[in-house]
């Protein structure tokens, strides 16, 4: 949600910030702005309403420097516009701020500093900051940002600019991810890796309550309250080729066609056959600790809830340990009974979501054990919980999820399988559970080659206005992930149901305008389905199912291959994901930027 980006060194800076720009559009895409140190002195800034491309666009050809700082957003406190957009300066134009997060008690202190006679350029929280920077009285920069950041409350990550000091950026970070890319005689600032890796692939992350000041040869890091912090740079897993597009028209094509290697990946070096079980080596869980768990509570926001319900129902039936997976924006406001005995488990693809982040302190200040099914690694989640289970799905770019909602199911398998084999699953069930594991890559490309077939029906529901769908049991995530999918990207209103509740109410809707996706596994619920497939066909309603034979039912069926049972859900989520894309394609969206949306929710 907003991505930083700062450079101080020896390069034309402008070029930089905006290739960096770029990469981190993912963030936040409504307006975007770039400040830098003029040659002559003084900060020069351009901002513009809309994509980096318009920024681009109002660059002047001369605007030569080589420090800078700059940001591409997503509205909290006030429309999309060019005043909104950062970087914000003072009146003087000495001060330039980028910031990423939410002033809590914006209103307050704006109400103070007008009083002052401040007058505001901006509706937003953030452009208090840069006042209160302005304002100080302290000598160095790092003091007068410390003073300020005193009294801000929320969260940040911030870079700070300041035309009396144009030897340094000042980064400080609370809430809101903060990298630096530790370069030769280059140093870079940035909210991910993302937006420095085509330079350098050391870097620093810094903690909650920690800053930084980077000159173009040296950095530091030190609290907000001035002790210094050690920070040894460490080098990113990823190359940079890994952000890039790969030759496929949008990142979410990409990411949907690389799941085979991305599971590979996630299964690589922990399996054990001679135990039929698997390794997990950051989950810092003894078999002791593992046999005492009495519940699993499993929390996570949109598709990573989605992925945690079909990680809860793989935990209960294999670990035979009671699960459930909760929105955890809910959780952690209904003062929720933390027990001793309950294993919590936090799931987020960015390892940044405000709502999981806040969840997991609420429960670490509880007195919980929390582990982590992370995909970034050393993101905040990551290392805010006790231990946990690495995704490895790489760099997921597009807003919407796909290779790491499969990554994430695949992560909770194994991890069912570990508590499992602990507990009282049997070696047969142990290996059974393996060989299915290690069947998905090829299982998923075999999926993949169905894209064309998967694109014309998608041209056929396009026109659809409103879509069902359905699922039980295991099916019923699957429904409710594929129709958050479609409805993301495509902008086509989509409902999910348990299959079983269709009579319940539902049904209501069903015509021949609202077509319903089925998700119907061979498994012991397949009469079950069918007879929920009757009940829509005796109100002529089109059917799509997803099965592992045809059905005579449905209109159209997409064939997955066969997995064992609690492993299906990980492969009938694939085609629906190719669904909802070639939908979204043939109603000519923005796939990878979909309206409103920003792929990391760092504010509540
Ligand atoms: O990074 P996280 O997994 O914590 O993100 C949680 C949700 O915001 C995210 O999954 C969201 O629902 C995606 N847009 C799904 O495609």
């Amino acid at each position: 949600m907003c991505g930083i980006v700062g450079y101080i060194g020896k390069r034309d800076v402008a070029p930089l910030l905006l290739e960096g720009l770029q990469r981190l559009e993912y963030r936040g895409y409504d307006s975007a702005g770039i400040v830098i140190a003029g040659k002559s002195g003084g900060l020069k800034a351009v901002k513009a309403k809309g994509r980096v491309r318009e920024l681009e666009a109002r660059v002047p050809k001369r605007f030569a420097g080589t420090t800078g700082i700059a940001h591409t957003r997503w509205a909290t406190h006030g429309a999309p516009s060019d005043e909104n957009a950062h970087p914000h300066l003072d009146t003087e134009g000495k001060v330039a701020v980028v910031h990423n997060g939410i002033v809590d008690n914006a209103s307050e202190l704006r109400a103070k500093l007008e009083a002052d006679g401040v007058v505001f350029a901006s509706e937003t929280d953030s452009e208090v900051i840069t006042h209160l920077i302005a304002r100080s009285q302290a000598v160095s920069l790092e003091e007068k940002v410390r003073e300020a950041l005193k009294i801000v409350e929320g969260t940040y990550g911030i870079a700070v600019m300041h035309a009396d000091f144009p030897d340094r950026i000042v980064a400080a970070r609370n809430g809101s991810p903060v990298v630096l890319g530790i370069g030769e005689k280059e140093m870079f600032v940035a909210s991910d890796v993302a937006a420095l890796i085509s330079h350098t692939r050391q870097v620093v992350t810094l903690d909650d309550g920690e800053m930084a000041t980077l000159k173009a040869d040296d950095f530091r890091t030190y609290t907000t309250s001035g002790t210094r912090t050690t920070a040894t740079p460490e080098t990113v897993e990823w190359e940079a080729a890994s952000y890039d597009m790969g030759g496929h028209d949008t990142y979410m094509h990409k990411e949907i066609c690389e799941q085979p290697e991305a599971v590979d990946r996630v299964l690589r070096g922990r399996i054990d056959d001679k135990f039929s079980t698997v390794h997990l080596g950051g989950l810092n869980l003894d078999a002791r600790e593992a046999r005492g768990i009495r519940r699993v509570k499993i929390l996570g926001c949109g598709t990573s809830y989605h992925a945690g319900m079909i990680g809860a129902s793989l935990i209960e039936g294999l670990a035979r340990i009671p699960a459930d997976s909760e929105p955890a924006s809910e959780f952690r406001y209904r003062n929720p009974v933390v027990d001793p005995d309950t294993l919590y488990i936090a799931v987020s693809q960015s390892g940044e979501t405000y709502d999981v982040l806040a969840a997991v302190q609420e429960l670490k200040r509880k007195g919980a054990r929390v582990l982590g099914v992370v995909n970034v690694v050393g993101s905040a989640i990551a290392r805010e919980t006790d231990g946990g289970v690495y995704v490895h799905a790489g760099p997921e770019v597009c807003v919407v999820s796909t290779k790491c909602f499969t990554n994430t199911v695949v992560a909770f398998a194994l991890l069912a399988l570990h508590l499992g084999r602990i507990r009282d699953l049997s070696v047969a069930d142990g290996k059974r559970i393996i060989e299915g594991l290690r069947a998905l890559p090829e299982q998923i490309q075999e999926i993949l080659t169905q894209e064309e077939d998967i694109k014309k029906l998608a041209a056929d529901y396009a026109e659809a206005k409103s879509m069902m769908f359905i699922g039980r049991v295991r099916g019923y995530p699957v429904a409710l992930e594929a129709s958050l999918k479609l409805k993301e990207i495509s902008y086509i209103h989509a409902e999910a149901y348990p299959a079983s509740e269709l009579k319940h109410g539902p049904l209501a809707l069903i015509e021949p305008a609202m077509p319903t996706v089925a998700i119907v596994p061979d498994d012991s619920l397949l009469e079950k389905n069918r007879a929920a497939m009757e009940e829509i066909k005796a109100r002529s309603g089109r059917i799509l199912a997803v099965a592992h034979r045809e059905q005579e039912k449905a209109d159209h069926t997409i064939l997955v291959p066969k997995n064992e049972d609690e492993l299906d859900p990980i492969l009938m989520g694939i085609p629906l994901q190719l669904l909802a894309y070639h939908t979204a394609l043939a109603l000519g969206r923005d796939i990878d930027k979909p309206r409103n949306l920003a792929k990391s929710v760092t504010v509540e």
